[in-house]
């Protein structure tokens, strides 16, 4: 069964609180999201796997502890993933990059998949899908069904803001999944933005309103 962890560091708790402000435009919000993200992802690292290897500093040779041979994919989901994904990338450099795109059919208001393009051999992978706001779940787990499907090793999910509304509907399509985000906020509106929340993310970050 997946776990959701909600972080609790003062740096990111800092930032979330500047990226909620009304007032941030756009250039310090890209700055702010994607320190959040690297923040978040050194966290959501943690476990990975560690091997001895034998090397030579300046005055001997010791042992001493690398990532062992892990091969890491991160999927921003369109558009706004794209906001976290350069920290993320500056934490983790050797990362593919997937990418999976999606539009909301307008008679049904579910998300279809309209674009998915994802590292090779995902199966030896453990992805990262990336997207800012969890709101009512509907594009996480549509995101997380398209790279299923194509097969991989291990998926967990990664958020800046989350609603209890899309942490249940995940949790009851993904029970699998982890999740990872710096807050909960207390509900969607009527037109299912996150409430407080931070509004638009991808216009946010992108100045498109
Ligand atoms: N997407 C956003 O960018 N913001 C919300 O509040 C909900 C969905």
């Amino acid at each position: 069964m997946g776990e959701v962890f909600i972080f609790d560091h003062p740096l990111m708790k800092h930032k979330l609180t500047l990226l909620r402000d009304k007032d941030t435009g756009p250039k310090e919000f890209r700055e702010l999201t994607n320190e959040l993200a690297m923040l978040m992802a050194y966290e959501v690292t943690r476990d990975i796997p560690l091997e001895e290897v034998e090397i030579e500093t300046p005055l001997t040779s010791t042992k001493s502890p690398r990532i062992a041979g892990k091969k890491i994919g991160v999927v921003p989901i369109l558009r706004a993933g794209l906001g976290m994904l350069d920290g993320i990338l500056q934490l983790m450099p050797a990362a593919r990059v997937g990418h999976v795109g999606l539009y909301r059919d307008p008679d049904t208001l579910e998300p279809v998949e309209y674009y998915c393009k994802l590292p090779p051999d995902t199966e030896n992978r453990d992805l990262l899908v990336i997207d800012p706001m969890l709101a009512t779940g509907g594009s996480a787990t549509a995101a997380i069904d398209a790279v299923k499907s194509r097969g991989v090793r291990s998926l967990k999910f990664m958020c800046l803001v989350a609603a209890p509304e899309g942490i249940e509907r995940v949790r009851e399509d993904h029970e699998d999944i982890d999740i990872y985000t710096a807050a909960v906020d207390d509900h969607l509106d009527d037109h299912a933005y996150i409430v407080p929340g931070l509004g638009d993310a991808g216009d946010r970050l992108y100045g498109t309103k």
